[in-house]
């Protein structure tokens, strides 16, 4: 069996117990603990100049990591991955620039990654290559004579050809993408409008059967996917559950009033927060018998906090929650808490646990893995409601949440009302449905699938 070799850049701290904010950390991180292998990426750390800079072990898992240099970090993550690319994968084109020199930075770093790279590499080793930030690192791989496997999932949406093409370089980045053998989506939404794009403007030609996702490109075959990522079920349960986690929950939950609300996320733009702390406001205005018995708890550690963006939705919420707290708000009754911080696991999901419903809206979002660590966790007889966005990759699986469209404010509200007065029965169905799939498309298989794949391919 070959070695996996897993690139990214973010990687997770490997040691249990610390917080990963992140799907891709956290769903990497679980993929490679059952397999074990090799784990590149960024250490995190901004120093003098770009360079390797440390490898430790820890039970099957090596993971080597690379610092990054001021201009360096600049162009090519604060740059072109998180203020042009980000957006435009997400739809939000009036929230992306684009510069010339930025995207040579980005070209730039994924060639030192892959020069980083090749010394560590096995004849026979399986590259697996994550997320927007290295579209084009099997390009480079290439270009220093890697002959092995390279396959490329993508975490977050790829937009309709149109959006895409926005972005100024989208011609040099296809043509990179397409120097991966394997190209994994998260649904069948991303995986067509990728296949679009390279069948309609990239003079791509489909190969085999109409739906085999193989195509035939700038001399060579690549192939398409799509490959759902999941979580571990029955582990989130467990932690959910864990006597000692599920004390504290509960008192929390208690201090909160009876019922919990509960969101989840980076602080990011495309996770929808504003739009649902104005549902939230539209929620109790329209629906007073919930005051005074209803908290809504929004946990959103800050998130790429030197982009300017980021800086302006920060402060948007701040206000956003002062205002519905001064507007809401009794002597003993605080409406909406909101956290800037992350948590660890062991608190997260037994908090999920708690929460009679969760609201997940992002505008646009890749999977959402929150929306499943909160259906994992709850209590089968006794679930919670997840209100889900219907623009979320989580809800081409979970058609048994309460679907919503983050841009309906009304329509958010009165989903929340409805999640509150649920008969339990429902809630019963809605939540077996959605474990039914959960359990088919599970982390393992997501890994399994795609590692097959791409070594069989
Ligand atoms: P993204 O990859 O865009 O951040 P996901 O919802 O797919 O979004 O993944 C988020 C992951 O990060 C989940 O595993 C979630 O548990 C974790 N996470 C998010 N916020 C926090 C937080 N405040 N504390 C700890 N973990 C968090
Ligand atoms: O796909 C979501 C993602 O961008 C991952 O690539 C990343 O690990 C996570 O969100 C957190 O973002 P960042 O690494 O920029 O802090």
């Amino acid at each position: 069996m070959s070695r996996l070799v897993v690139v990214s850049n973010r990687v997770a701290p490997i040691q249990e117990g610390e917080a990963t904010a992140g799907g891709l950390a956290a769903g990497v991180l679980d993929a490679l603990k059952g397999k074990g292998g090799l784990w590149f990426g960024w250490s995190g750390e901004v120093t003098e100049t770009s360079e390797p800079r440390a490898e430790h072990t820890v039970g099957p898992i090596t993971l080597y990591t690379i610092n990054l240099a001021r201009k360096d970090y600049d162009q090519y993550y604060r740059g072109f991955a998180n203020d042009t690319l980000w957006p435009a994968l997400h739809y939000q084109i009036g929230l992306g620039h684009f510069e010339e020199a930025e995207f040579q930075g980005y070209r730039r770093v994924n060639d030192f990654f892959a020069r980083a790279l090749k010394p560590l590499l096995r004849p026979d080793d399986t590259i697996w290559v994550h997320d927007y930030q290295l579209l084009c690192l099997a390009e480079s791989l290439r270009a220093l004579g890697v002959t092995n496997r390279i396959g490329l999932f993508l975490h977050t949406p790829f937009p309709a050809p149109g959006v895409f093409m926005t972005i100024p370089s989208h011609a040099e980045l296809i043509r990179a993408m397409c120097g991966y053998d394997l190209l994994g989506f998260q649904t069948d939404i991303d995986c067509t409008a990728f296949q679009d794009y390279v069948l309609r403007f990239a003079g791509g030609e489909a190969v085999g059967e109409a739906l085999s996702g193989a195509i035939k490109v700038n001399g060579r075959l690549v192939r398409t996917g799509v490959y759902p990522i999941g979580v571990h079920v029955d582990e989130v349960r467990a932690q959910a559950e864990t006597p000692v986690n599920r004390r504290q929950a509960t008192r929390l939950r208690a201090y909160l009033m009876d019922r919990l609300i509960l969101s989840v996320d980076r602080l990011d733009y495309s996770k929808g927060l504003r739009q649902r702390f104005v549902a939230f406001e539209r929620f109790l205005a329209e629906f007073p018998a919930h005051h005074g018995l209803v908290t809504f708890m929004q946990i959103a550690p800050p998130s790429r906090s030197d982009i300017e963006t980021y800086q302006r939705i920060r402060r948007e919420l701040e206000a956003e929650a002062g205002r519905i707290n001064g507007r809401f708000a009794e002597v003993d009754w605080v409406p909406l808490r909101y956290l800037n911080r992350g948590f660890a696991r062991n608190v997260l999901m037994p908090l999920y646990a708690e929460a009679q419903a969760c609201l997940v809206t992002p505008l646009r979002d890749g999977m959402n893995l929150v929306a499943k660590e909160y259906v994992a966790a709850q209590d089968p007889e006794e679930p919670g409601v997840l209100i889900l966005s219907e623009f979320a990759g989580a809800a081409r699986e979970l058609q048994a949440a309460l679907l919503v469209n983050p841009y309906d404010e009304a329509g958010m509200a009165r989903a929340m009302d409805r999640a509150l007065s649920m008969p339990v029965e429902e809630k019963r169905e809605r939540h077996q449905d959605m474990m039914t799939i959960m359990r088919a498309n599970s982390l393992e298989r997501w890994r399994d699938r795609f590692v097959a794949d791409l070594e069989n391919g």
